[in-house]
């Protein structure tokens, strides 16, 4: 509990609705004060115009009938004042008492305005006093008269209104706190979730997820971009220990064929011939390894390279007739028909030398894969989406498997006696996801059809380049 307490005073959310809370009340407080002050001032007001309005009444009465013809008319007041509000006080030249029911003068002197607020009891002894609101007025022929109404109920609205500020503002108060607390509880008890998970994910637990409540608030979606960034790293780390496990088993095997060849060799007395043979197979497993480790590191940058960065308006017709070249004398030794079919010119932005390599290895598996005396086309197409593709006729790849193929270090089960590692198709995915290109494996009846399809944007985006490149340049 104690540290539900301490949490919830450290809570940002708690500290933000109490501030809101002090904040809002102050302002309220404000206002309502406001609205008393002036509230208060209009009873006085309308006291005060009372007051003066029956003194009005009295003054004429004096000029006419003189001190007498006024205690008359005070008299007459005084006992046909039913709810006895008003208070009358009539003193001669020399202050002795004439009429009304106050004793006698008050001793204090008025206010500026010739006011007095008095205490007053009509009896001795009554209690409690009445409180009363009361003007003194100087007649011309030396008598004084006091003017005064009772103001018990003006004083008993504005105690009212003075409980109703006080109270309001106080469960103001209260009910910001119990809202803060509230807030506070219902958030920490979300982020306690959300740290509870992350916690346990840090101590190894990589499957954890957040739950989502579902009520599709702020929280949910954090929980639900959380947890889609777990499901990402979780791929990204089981991909990596795969392939680390591929290259470590991969690896293994040639150098461990290097390490023996020079055990042979320091054990044994070879002659020249022999060494020189020796040699040659050791440099052609460490070409194997080295062609490994450039297949990785290219796969690597294919997939580390963001759209646009290193991308250039690279022309697909020249690079398939650049390609095929290349591969011409291999195709020749195997007897195989070589073709490239592709307009005068196809350009996309692309990483010109991934773009190469990619298409280099489709070029080399349709050469390698097909018995001798095939046939292998490669094809470029310049519409609104550009394509590249690799057609060979051999035993092509099964459906279920060309999935499978992409990944790294895959290779099919009737291939496993020729070379290779199984990082040409990798590769060739990995580029077609960094140029957005669809990547297709179809049925060539026989054989296999590799498709690259570049999206409609690239041929708007290729264009752009050009002219702004034919502009600068
Ligand atoms: N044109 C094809 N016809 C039939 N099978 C193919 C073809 N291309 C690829 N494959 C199959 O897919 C597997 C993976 O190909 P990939 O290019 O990734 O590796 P690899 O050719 O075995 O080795 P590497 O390209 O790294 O030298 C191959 O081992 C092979 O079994
Ligand atoms: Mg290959």
């Amino acid at each position: 509990m104690r540290r539900i307490g301490a949490r919830l005073l450290s809570s940002s959310v708690f500290r933000l609705t109490l501030a809101y809370g002090f904040a809002f009340g102050a302002s309220a407080l404000a206002l309502l004060t406001f609205v008393y002050v002036a509230a208060v001032e209009y009873m006085e007001q309308q006291a005060r115009e009372t007051i003066e309005a029956d003194a009005q009444g009295l003054i004429e009465a004096h000029a006419l009938g003189g001190v007498h013809g006024l205690v008359e008319l005070v008299n007459l007041r005084s006992t046909y004042d039913p709810d006895r509000a008003s208070v009358y006080l009539v003193v001669d030249r020399d202050g002795r008492h004439r009429a009304g029911r106050l004793a006698s003068w008050p001793e204090e002197p008025p206010d500026e305005r010739g006011f007095w607020r008095l205490q007053v009891r009509e009896r001795e002894g009554e209690r409690p006093a009445r409180q009363i609101l009361a003007r003194a007025i100087e007649l011309d022929s030396g008598a004084r008269l006091l003017v005064g109404r009772d103001i018990a109920d003006k004083l008993h609205t504005q105690r009212l209104l003075q409980n109703a500020i006080v109270g309001g503002t106080g469960l103001m108060l209260l009910l910001g706190l119990f809202g803060g607390f509230a807030l506070a509880r219902w958030t920490i008890g979300r982020l306690e979730e959300i740290n509870r998970t992350t916690s346990a994910i840090m101590a190894g637990h990589l499957g954890r997820r957040i739950a989502v409540e579902g009520g599709g608030d702020e929280f949910d979606e954090l929980a639900q971009n959380l947890n889609a960034m777990l499901e990402r790293i979780e791929q990204l780390v089981a991909s990596m220990r795969e392939v680390t496990d591929n290259i470590a088993h991969d690896l293994r095997t040639p150098l461990n064929r290097i390490r023996s060849r020079i055990e042979v060799a320091l054990l044994h007395d070879i002659d020249r011939t022999e060494a020189r043979e020796l040699l040659e197979a050791t440099m052609r497993d460490a070409d194997a390894l080295i062609s490994t480790f450039n297949a990785l590191l290219s796969i690597a940058r294919a997939e580390a390279g963001a759209r646009g960065q290193s991308f250039e308006p690279v022309d697909l017709a020249a690079l398939a007739r650049d390609v095929v070249e290349l591969y011409e004398p291999l195709a020749e030794e195997r007897a195989m028909e070589l073709s490239v079919e592709a307009p005068r010119s196809a350009v996309v932005p692309a990483n010109r030398q991934l773009l190469a390599q990619a298409l280099a290895n489709l070029v080399d598996n349709a050469i390698k894969y097909t018995p001798e005396g095939g046939r292998v086309r490669v094809r470029v197409n310049d519409g609104p989406e550009p394509l590249l593709s690799v057609t060979d006729n051999g035993p092509g790849i099964p459906p279920a498997l060309r999935e499978k193929a992409l990944e790294r270090f895959v290779r099919l089960e009737p291939h496993r006696s020729t070379p290779g590692n199984g990082l040409g198709l990798a590769l060739v995915a990995a580029v077609a996801k960094l140029h957005e290109a669809k990547l297709e494996l179809d049925d060539a009846r026989p054989g296999l059809e590799v498709r690259l399809r570049f999206p409609p944007s690239a041929r708007q985006a290729s264009a752009n380049a050009l002219q702004s490149a034919g502009a600068s340049g």
